[in-house]
């Protein structure tokens, strides 16, 4: 891992490893294992950023089980705009099955509460989530999150998937923003 990286002037720090993140896979894979055998569930990944975690996830949960990909974006730079935009959205029919939504990292908590609400509207038996990462600090709703990778603290981050204007995904380990002193 290298000490430093800087993108778009911004320097950022070491702050977890490949291997802290695949160790804290494996374990959230095992209770997905436990908890969803023989409901086939349906993994919905949601791009750009969990592309690297669901990828991982979805290979370590020995279970049958099915993956699908939405698209929104709520980022610019560095801060969360509020707003939720659906660029891509789920073609496949949800209801009756069981559903667990992956993300790279909740933050304010927009965009999983908007899923939640869009996902439950098409009467699944089930909607849980796992995310990677979570920002418990920021969040500003009373939202369930039933695998959580690491709660970080509220400052801003990058690679495994996570980006600074697009740039940064193609890290394997993730990095956080430098104090300016
Ligand atoms: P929320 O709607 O505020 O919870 O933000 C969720 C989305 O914002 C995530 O899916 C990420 O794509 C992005 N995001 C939030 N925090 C960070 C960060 O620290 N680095 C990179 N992207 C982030
Ligand atoms: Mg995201």
């Amino acid at each position: 891992m290298k000490q430093e990286v800087s993108y778009n002037g911004l320097k950022f720090e070491p702050y977890l490893t490949k291997e802290q993140i695949a160790k804290r896979v494996a374990e959230l894979a095992k209770d997905i294992e436990r908890d969803c055998a023989g409901k086939c569930p349906l993994f919905v990944c949601v791009l750009n950023g969990a592309f690297t975690f669901a990828a991982d996830l979805f290979r370590a949960v020995d279970i049958d089980a099915e993956i699908s990909f939405i698209r929104l974006k709520s980022y610019d730079g560095t801060g969360s705009t509020g707003k939720v935009k659906e660029l891509v959205g789920l073609t496949e029919d949800i209801e009756g099955r069981d559903v667990i939504i992956i993300e790279d990292i909740v933050d304010t908590g927009n965009t999983m509460v908007k899923l939640i609400e869009d996902f439950k509207a098409k009467k699944p038996a089930n909607v849980k989530v796992a995310t990677l990462l979570y920002k418990p600090d920021s969040v500003r709703h009373d939202l369930q999150l039933d695998y959580v990778g690491f709660p970080i603290p509220s400052k801003f981050i990058i690679g495994y998937g996570l980006d600074l204007d697009g740039i940064a995904r193609n890290l394997p380990d993730i990095y956080v923003l430098k104090e300016t002193k």
